[in-house]
């Protein structure tokens, strides 16, 4: 048992047959061989420098072979995955003469016809192709899958900017400073972009936009400044075109933020967690079997980012105005910056420090993300109370387990994580911690990645991952298609898209729902613990009908929104963190 290979073994979420029961350290079987095979564990599983930026990576000879296998099982899951990607796209590149040149706004739309079967198998979100160009639908993007970069600003706030105001009392029939006053005003914020290693022939403004809550109640957009060259600022009271486009640019720096942000406050933030772990808890400890469950595949990302996103001509040069060094720089200096910060991430302290949840002004009438969201993760907190309340009967057990004490020095000490509990008192907090963990793992992953880029994040014309033609000086360009990715382009960003999305883990066990029902997991646990999986699973399932029957109400809409969106559908998203 003491041997490298029962780690190994332990580590991996393939491995058959567990007969012992976890235990917390205070009851352990045989205190002193637990310690030894700790002792092993830390000798053999050490620090190492990031592999795609941000925290530290596993190095050392336990720690290569556990890359090893999270990078083994990552490709044996995808491969059928990505046949399925160049299919489709071997379809859509033999289709071009139904695109009829892509001169127009519109034939961007023909990309979607009868293609992406497989990859995109219920098409693209619905509503994306019928109502696209609204600005509802812009606007409650920002509270949906990409709701991670507003914030409403608080009422003593400095304006970030001016717009005309007449175009402001136009628009919001109001003033800046009234709605700032009256805390309807929220601003996201992309400058941080425009000074990072730009590629060739391709473009992006480094926008900061604002958004507010209109006397309607409806969450609108107010205001795109660009910040790069003439620096103009357009409002939707711009000509057609001219608003199109701005809602373009800043779509473009929301995505690259949504996407970089998302390994750095999800991926990143769960692994030095898990790695800090893995050095101070037995494999017999009942949170470690859990983190075994919820990091499936996890240490695979980094070395698969960085070959495939980062590398110089991958992804990020061929795609995007920043170049791969540049995104993986700006991604580390998110992490960095705030975004790896453990506590100051959990779900509602989030919301809260933006203004979204409680916030000083007229609460968000909708807000998707919340609203799905909330269900499953007050189903993971029901089940982490039980599963901890299972082992530990009061907050001295907790504060007695010194291998659950060593994680939180650990992740505060060599792990270097940032923000991550100081030591555990409650069993709240533990609770809280590990909620957290599956919160990232999966609502907040699954909420901006995996298969929204292909239904809605990533879909043309609104989203391209670049402007192919400089940031307009002047306003009046009748011509938006011209900006838009030419033909070839487009099929390589929807070829990228394509393999973060997992239709084949849908309705399988390897969707949300499943998330604790492990048998390797689960059977050396509790019947406590094992009701509780059993009734998260019920109750994703229940809330995976809800997603599924949702429909437009009479105004169109759907939660608020122009659009159906079902990217945290239970039975759709997959349980752990994915490329
Ligand atoms: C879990 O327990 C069940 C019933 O005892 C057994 O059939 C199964 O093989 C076990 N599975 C694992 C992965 O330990
Ligand atoms: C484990 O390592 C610690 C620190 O090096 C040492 O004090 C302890 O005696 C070791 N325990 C066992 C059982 O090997
Ligand atoms: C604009 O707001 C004022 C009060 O601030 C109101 O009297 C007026 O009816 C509003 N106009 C429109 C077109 O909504
Ligand atoms: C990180 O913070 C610094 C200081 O506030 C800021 O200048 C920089 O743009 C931030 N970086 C990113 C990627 O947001
Ligand atoms: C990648 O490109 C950067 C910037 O052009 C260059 O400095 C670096 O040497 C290149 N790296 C490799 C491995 O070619
Ligand atoms: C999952 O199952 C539902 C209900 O049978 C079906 O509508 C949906 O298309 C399936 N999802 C995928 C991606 O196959
Ligand atoms: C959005 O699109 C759907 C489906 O095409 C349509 O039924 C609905 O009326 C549209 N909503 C709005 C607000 O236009
Ligand atoms: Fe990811």
């Amino acid at each position: 048992m003491s041997s490298p290979l029962w780690f190994i073994l332990a580590l991996c979420s393939t491995q058959i047959g567990r007969v012992a029961s976890f235990t917390i350290p205070q009851h352990a079987v045989d205190p002193v061989r637990r310690k030894a095979d700790i002792n092993t564990t830390r000798a053999g599983f050490l620090y190492g420098p990031a592999v795609a930026g941000g925290p530290l990576y596993p190095t050392g000879p336990l720690g290569n072979a556990k890359v090893a296998a999270d990078v083994a099982n990552v490709r044996v899951e995808t491969t059928p995955n990505t046949i399925l990607v160049q299919e489709d796209v071997a379809h859509a590149g033999s289709s071009s003469e139904q695109y009829q040149g892509l001169d127009t706004v519109e034939e961007y739309l023909l990309l979607y016809k009868g293609q992406w079967a497989k990859t995109l198998p219920n098409g693209p979100a619905p509503g994306v192709l019928t109502n696209y160009s609204q600005d509802l639908f812009f606007s409650m993007e920002r509270l949906t899958n990409n709701a991670f970069s507003v914030r409403r600003l608080p009422k003593a706030s400095k304006l970030p900017f001016q717009v005309y105001s007449s175009a402001v009392s136009k628009v919001a029939n109001s003033s800046l400073q009234q709605l700032l006053q009256e805390g309807r005003l929220f601003y996201a914020d992309h400058r941080a972009q425009s000074v990072f290693p730009k590629t060739t022939n391709k473009f992006a403004a480094a926008c900061d936009a604002y958004f507010y809550i209109a006397k309607s109640g409806q969450f609108l957009p107010l205001a795109v400044r660009t910040n790069v060259g003439a620096n103009l600022v357009y409002t939707p009271a711009d000509d057609d075109a001219d608003w199109t486009l701005a809602k373009i640019m800043f779509n473009i720096n929301d995505f690259f933020f949504a996407q970089t942000w998302h390994l750095a406050s999800t991926h990143e933030v769960v692994q030095i967690a898990w790695m800090a772990a893995i050095r101070t808890l037995s494999v017999d400890h009942p949170i470690f079997g859990l983190l075994d469950r919820l990091t499936f595949q996890l240490f695979s990302i980094q070395p698969l980012a960085q070959s495939f996103l980062f590398d110089n001509g991958t992804a990020f040069d061929t795609l995007f105005p920043i170049t791969g060094t540049g995104a993986r720089d700006f991604t580390t200096e998110l992490y960095f910056n705030g975004t790896g910060a453990f506590q100051a991430g959990y779900f509602k302290s989030d919301l809260k420090k933006r203004g979204l949840l409680n916030g000083d002004g007229p609460k968000l009438a909708h807000f998707p993300f919340y609203e799905n969201a909330a269900v499953i993760h007050g189903a993971l907190r029901d089940f982490m109370h039980t599963f901890i309340s299972s082992y530990y009967k009061s907050d001295d057990v907790v504060r007695d387990d010194k291998e659950l004490q060593a994680w939180a020095t650990e992740a505060n000490g060599p792990a270097k994580a940032i923000d991550f509990p100081t030591k555990f008192d409650t069993r709240d907090a533990i609770i809280d911690a590990l909620t957290h963990i599956a919160h990232l793992s999966s609502t907040v992953h699954h909420s901006v990645n995996t298969n929204n880029l292909l239904q809605i994040s990533a879909t043309l014309p609104m989203h391209p991952a670049s402007l192919y033609k400089p940031v307009p000086t002047t306003k009046g360009d009748p011509s938006v298609a011209a900006y838009l990715p030419p033909l070839q382009a487009a099929l390589a960003q929807f070829q990228v898209d394509g393999l973060f999305a997992r239709p084949l883990l849908a309705n399988t066990t390897r969707s949300l729902a499943y998330m604790f029902d492990s048998p390797t997991f689960l059977n050396g646990t509790n019947d406590n613990t094992r009701t509780a999986a059993n009734k998260f699973k019920q109750a994703m399932q229940e809330f995976s009908k809800e997603v599924r029957a949702r429909t437009f109400d009479k105004n169109g809409l759907s939660q608020g929104a122009p659009f159906l969106w079902k990217a945290l559908d239970p039975l759709e998203a997959p349980f752990s963190l994915t490329i």
